[in-house]
């Protein structure tokens, strides 16, 4: 049997996600029209054998109570949501629920980050992690050198896929072949989590009753049930034929800023055009609106026949789209009014906010800049006829005014 788990972080963690995560856990904020976490949740119901999926985060418990039962039913795999009292890392974390995840006496561990957009290859991994006979099997995909250092960077064997040296974002380049945030391990893991454990606290110890001087040093340390995946256990265990990795050639991308939301929220719509096209508008009969490319509009959402929407737009729960309005590149959340003759291009526009008849909301469409991206936070009221561009706006604004390049706080 398997079991998967999703790290899903906590709100101190999601601040680069603002004004977004000001409304909503990260790990919930829709792309594609379904929930961050969904994508790698319905991944995992590819695994054969999958006896359970735990989602380990610091958010509270209620804000993941109505998902985790609704994906339940959805997927029939019990999925569950176990809260830590505080942050553990993202090793710690796993540790801490140990005892609940051998439960199901699994013979493997899925650990996928919740915020990376892949085409989680998990089945394959396995496959690739029994053949390898080690203690875990890392994604991997090679990227550009100039880009690497934001990831933990790798070595691998290019005979046997051993991980020969792992170094997390290096300042001096080691490789373009990183850490993609998804494993498989075998329950070994957990006494390799409990060594560091064991360890730290040693030393710990051992500078406590040596010097005063030592002591202070030991209280900047970190605390010994907090144990980092890449730096404490990859790193150190790189070289020791316990660890390998598995390649990937498809798509791969980390979501932790707006600007990268929309960009994986278009790699989800492409990947549901081949895997469940009946998910996405197909703009046929004569009342509906035109519609190119990918396109996700919720059912509950009425879109005027003579709007324009696509391509990557993806339309949440309630929301109205007036006649004659343009969307491209953009995610429209729940209860948003779009009236007449709008445009929003490259844009997030949050929930209940208004943007007014000939209005346009508009970004460059640079996702890894700043303000490559407009976004509008909940509430957000655009008059007729204002023009905001590459801007960000904050929750409960009213613009009568056009901006450019700036942030309304
Ligand atoms: N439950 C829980 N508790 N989750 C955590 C904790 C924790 O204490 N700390 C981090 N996480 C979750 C985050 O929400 C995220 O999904 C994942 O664990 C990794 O987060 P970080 O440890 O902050 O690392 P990172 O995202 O900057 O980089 C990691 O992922 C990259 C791939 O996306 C590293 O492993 C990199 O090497 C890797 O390239």
């Amino acid at each position: 049997r398997v079991v998967a788990v999703i790290m899903v972080g906590g709100p101190t963690k999601g601040t680069r996600f603002r004004p977004l995560s000001l409304n909503i856990p990260k790990p919930l904020f829709p792309l594609a029209g379904q929930p961050m976490v969904h994508h790698p949740i319905s991944a995992c119901k590819r695994i054969p054998n999958l006896a359970q999926i735990y989602l380990i985060g610091f958010y509270e418990e209620r804000e993941f109570t109505l998902y985790v039962s609704s994906i339940s039913n959805e997927l029939r795999v019990p999925v569950r949501y176990l809260r830590e009292d505080k942050p553990h890392g993202s090793a710690g974390g796993l540790y801490n629920f140990r005892d609940r995840i051998m439960e199901d006496n699994p013979s493997h561990i899925f650990l996928l980050n919740c915020d990376v957009c892949c085409s989680f290859p998990l089945p394959d991994m396995l496959e690739a992690h029994k053949r390898y006979g080690g203690m875990g099997t890392i994604l991997v995909i090679k990227v550009s050198a100039e880009s690497a250092n934001q990831f933990g960077e790798l070595v691998a064997d290019p005979i046997t896929n051993e991980l020969l040296h792992y170094t997390e974002k290096p300042e001096t380049f080691v490789s373009d072949r990183i850490n993609c945030g998804v494993y498989v391990f075998s329950p070994d893991i957990f006494s390799a989590i409990q060594d560091v454990s064991i360890q730290r606290s040693d030393r710990a110890n051992l500078r406590r009753v040596s010097s005063f001087e030592a002591l202070q040093s030991a209280n900047k340390t970190l605390p010994t049930d907090f144990v980092r995946l890449d730096q404490d256990i990859l790193s150190p265990l790189a070289g020791k034929k316990l660890l390998y990795t598995y390649e990937t050639l498809d798509f791969w991308e980390q979501i932790k800023t707006p600007g990268m939301s929309l960009k994986c929220s278009a790699l989800y719509l492409s990947q549901f055009h081949y895997s469940s096209p009946d998910v996405l508008a197909s703009g046929d009969g004569t009342k509906s609106a035109t519609i190119t490319g990918d396109v996700y509009i919720h059912p509950s959402a009425k879109v005027h026949a003579t709007a324009k929407i696509g391509p990557n737009v993806s339309i949440s729960a309630n929301a109205h789209i007036a006649a004659g309005a343009r969307l491209i590149s953009c995610i429209i959340l729940d209860d948003v009014e779009i009236k007449e003759n709008a445009v929003v291009i490259h844009a997030i526009v949050g929930w209940k906010s208004c943007i007014g008849r000939w209005s346009r909301v508009q970004g460059q469409g640079d996702y890894t800049a700043k303000l490559g991206i407009t976004i509008l936070g909940e509430a957000v009221t655009v008059e007729d006829e204002v023009v905001v561009i590459n801007s960000i706006v904050l929750p409960n604004k009213m613009l009568n005014v056009s901006v450019q390049e700036e942030i309304i706080l």
